[in-house]
């Protein structure tokens, strides 16, 4: 059960190149491509004619053409073209999806098309401020419910555990830290301070750290399925914590979790330097260091997501480090219960 009228990534701009891309979204076959002017659409992945994946097909000049008999679609999904023959029948089509391109996404509405307000989109523009925050992206696919990979990213209790050799640190100080929750218009928001810390080796490799740290992470939660992160360190007793955060380390993640099945998911990930902005070297290093900090999260998860298939979910304990977790879940739940009350009523 998916949230369904809400805005999705289904791509980073820079994985739609000439050729058309697949990606299964919210259960459905999708078929991304980019018209002659460069436009992004995005289509059912399945031709009218006789059901084959229009990704196997290319672009033509009006549209995306099908690799079997040679029917062509437009971004809206109409069929604009059939060989051999003039009248195209009214029910030839498939359906389409709104699209918009920005901040280097490729974001879909996968409700009502009525109600696709841009609006809505999360504002990701530091991806583009170059000056202050040096960005870098890429994608995993996991084989778990997006629903596990936000868990994840909602009980940071996990890095001392998950990430000890990565972004990591001490696990007493992880669950110690000073927490505070709050439910914002679109999600739920919390911030943690772990004071006079050891800096995990991630934040020694990164700035060069020779005692503790004054820790801080902000994390949103937007709700359904993107987490914003604005991450950093100073040197213990040095006025963060007092709101000096100003000339430490810090970066921004953005992570968003988009549902391809029930059990599966694709992460879209960023990474942005707000330390040392011009320094690439600084930039890849911890870009690398945060894909290896994935990788792990997309193990365990994975991992996770097979023993929930075997043995389901009714037997699972909730501990104190659960809170924010659980207060996402709920307002999630909220959120599908409305939109099954509204689709009921329409
Ligand atoms: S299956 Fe697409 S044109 Fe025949
Ligand atoms: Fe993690």
């Amino acid at each position: 059960m998916f949230v369904r009228n809400s805005w999705y990534i289904a791509a980073w701009g820079d994985e739609l190149g000439q050729a058309p891309l697949a990606r299964r979204i919210l259960g459905e076959p999708v078929v991304l491509f980019r018209d002659k002017s460069g436009k992004a659409a995005a289509i059912a992945d399945r031709c009218c004619h006789r059901g084959t994946p229009l990704s196997l097909g290319e672009v033509v000049e009006s549209g995306l053409q099908c690799g079997y008999h040679g029917m062509v679609f437009d971004g809206a999904g109409r069929c604009v073209q059939i060989p051999g023959q003039d009248k195209i029948p009214a029910s030839a089509f498939v359906p389409a999806y709104p699209v918009i391109e920005r901040d280097h996404f490729i974001w879909i509405w996968m409700g009502e098309a009525a109600k696709a307000d841009p609006a809505r989109i999360i504002d990701a523009s530091y991806h583009d401020d170059a000056g202050h925050w040096a960005e870098r992206h890429d994608r995993l696919h996991i084989a778990g419910s997006y629903l596990l990979m936000i868990d994840n990213l909602m009980d940071l209790t996990h890095l001392g555990y998950v990430h000890r050799r990565t972004i990591g640190g001490n696990p007493s100080q992880h669950v110690n830290a000073k927490m505070e929750t709050a439910r914002t218009q679109t999600g739920v928001r919390f911030t943690r301070w772990m004071l006079n810390s050891p800096p995990p080796p991630t934040y020694v490799k990164a700035y060069g750290f020779k005692g503790r740290i004054d820790r801080w992470q902000e994390f949103e939660w937007v709700a359904p399925s993107n987490v914003l992160q604005w991450t950093g360190a100073k040197d213990a007793g040095t006025g963060a914590y007092e709101g000096n955060r100003a000339g430490g380390f810090q970066f921004k993640v953005f992570h968003g979790l988009t549902p391809e099945t029930e059990t599966s998911c694709h992460y879209y990930f960023a990474t942005a330097n707000g330390w040392a902005p011009e320094n690439d070297a600084a930039s890849d290093l911890f870009f690398r260091e945060s894909r290896e900090t994935f990788r792990e999260d997309k193990n365990v998860v994975e991992q996770q997501q097979a023993r929930l298939d075997e043995f389901g979910e009714d037997w699972l304990v909730n501990i104190v480090s659960d809170g924010t977790r659980v207060q996402m879940r709920r307002v999630l739940d909220g959120m599908l219960a409305d939109e099954r009350r509204t689709m009921a009523a329409e």
